[in-house]
C-alpha cells in the first residue's frame, strides 16, 4: 500500500515543482540551478505526502493544498542544504549526490537556500485558497520553520555540541528541529481539508509524535544505514559528537522509544472519522523505513 501511495503522489509533486521552479536563461539562473539540483535529487517527500493526506483525510481534495506542500518541502530542504554546510555538520552527501556545496560551491549552496526559503512563501503566497485560509497557513509555516521552530532547533543543536543535553532537553530540540517541520505538514493539510478545531489539534499531536520519532529513526540510521541506502554519510553524529538518542538511550532503548511514540501517534488515527488506513501506513513506514 505504501508503494502504490508513493507512486500516486510523487510524480505530483515532481510536476508541480517543474512548473513552479523553472530554470530560465535568466543572469541569476546559477542559484535556480543549485535550489533544483537539491529539490530535485529526490528524498522521501514524507512532508508533502503527510500534507495532502491529512487534507484527504478530512474530506478535502489534495490538490488544493499541493502548492503548500511544494513550499514546505522548498523550506525542508533549505534546512538540508544548510544543515551539510561546513560551518554546521559539514556532509559532503545528500539524497544519494554530493550534497549542494559540493556539487555547486559554498558561496552558493548558501545562496540556494536562502532562495528556496524565499521563494517557498512566494509559492504559498500565490496559491488558491481562500484568503483567511491562506493566511492561517502563512503564518503556520513561517512559525514551525522560525525561531521557535526548526531554525531554533537546529540553533539548540549546535550548542549542544558544548554543552550535553538530558533527555528532556534532546526531546525539546528535536521537536523543534525536526518535529515542527511536520507539524506544519498536517496542520496545514488538516486545516484546508477543513477538520474541526479539535480534529486539528489531534493532527498537530500526531505530528509531534511522529516528529520525534522521526528524529530518533535518523539518529538510529546514522549508526546502522548502509550510506548507499540512506544516501548521506553514516557516524555524521559521532562525528560531530552529537548527544542523539543513541548514544543517551542504546539502540534497543532508542528503538524502543520510536515504537512507544509510533504507537500512540496511530492511536490518534483512531480517533479520526475520515478513511485514517493511508495515513496508518505512512506511519508505520516511518518506523521500519531504512533509509
Ligand atoms: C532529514 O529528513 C532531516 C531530518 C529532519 C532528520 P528526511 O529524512 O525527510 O530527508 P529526505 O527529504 O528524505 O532527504
Ligand atoms: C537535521 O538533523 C534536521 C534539520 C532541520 C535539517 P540532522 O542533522 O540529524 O539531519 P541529517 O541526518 O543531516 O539529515
Ligand atoms: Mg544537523
Ligand atoms: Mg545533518
Ligand atoms: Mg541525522
Amino acid at each position: 500500500m505504501i508503494n502504490e501511495l508513493f507512486a500516486f503522489y510523487k510524480p505530483i509533486i515532481e510536476n508541480r515543482i517543474d512548473e513552479l521552479l523553472p530554470e530560465s536563461d535568466a543572469p541569476y539562473n546559477e542559484v535556480v540551478k543549485a535550489s533544483r539540483y537539491s529539490l530535485k535529487l529526490g528524498g522521501k517527500r514524507i512532508r508533502p505526502i503527510i500534507m495532502m493526506e491529512f487534507c484527504r483525510l478530512f474530506g478535502g481534495d489534495y490538490k488544493k493544498v499541493l502548492d503548500f506542500a511544494i513550499a514546505l518541502e522548498m523550506i525542508h530542504t533549505y534546512s538540508l542544504i544548510h544543515d551539510d554546510l561546513p560551518c554546521m555538520d559539514n556532509d559532503d552527501f545528500r539524497r544519494g549526490k554530493p550534497s549542494c556545496h559540493k556539487a555547486f560551491s559554498e558561496d552558493m549552496a548558501l545562496l540556494a537556500g536562502d532562495a528556496l526559503l524565499t521563494e517557498a512563501f512566494n509559492v504559498a503566497a500565490n496559491a488558491d485558497l481562500d484568503a483567511n485560509v491562506k493566511v492561517k497557513a502563512v503564518a503556520t509555516l513561517s512559525q514551525m520553520s522560525g525561531f521557535s521552530g526548526m531554525l531554533g532547533g537546529q540553533v539548540i543543536d549546535l550548542s549542544f555540541i558544548k554543552n550535553s543535553p538530558d533527555l528532556d532537553a534532546l526531546c525539546d530540540m528535536y521537536a523543534r528541529k525536526t518535529g515542527c517541520l511536520l507539524r506544519a505538514a498536517a496542520g496545514i493539510g488538516a486545516t484546508v481539508g477543513g477538520a474541526s478545531e479539535s480534529d486539528i489539534k489531534n493532527a498537530d499531536v500526531f505530528a509531534e509524535k511522529v516528529g520525534l520519532a522521526f528524529q530518533i529513526i535518523d539518529d538510529i540510521l546514522d549508526v546502522t544505514a548502509d550510506p548507499e541506502l540512506l544516501g548521506k554519510p553514516v557516524g555524521s553524529d559521532d562525528k560531530n559528537q552529537k548527544t542523539t538518542f543513541v548514544s543517551l538511550l542504546g539502540l534497543e532503548g532508542a528503538k524502543e522509544e520510536a515504537k512507544k511514540l509510533t504507537d500512540e501517534a496511530l492511536l490518534i488515527l483512531d480517533g479520526f472519522n475520515g478513511n485514517t488506513e493511508n495515513m496508518k501506513a505512512i506511519t508505520k513506514y516511518l518506523l521500519y523505513r531504512n533509509f
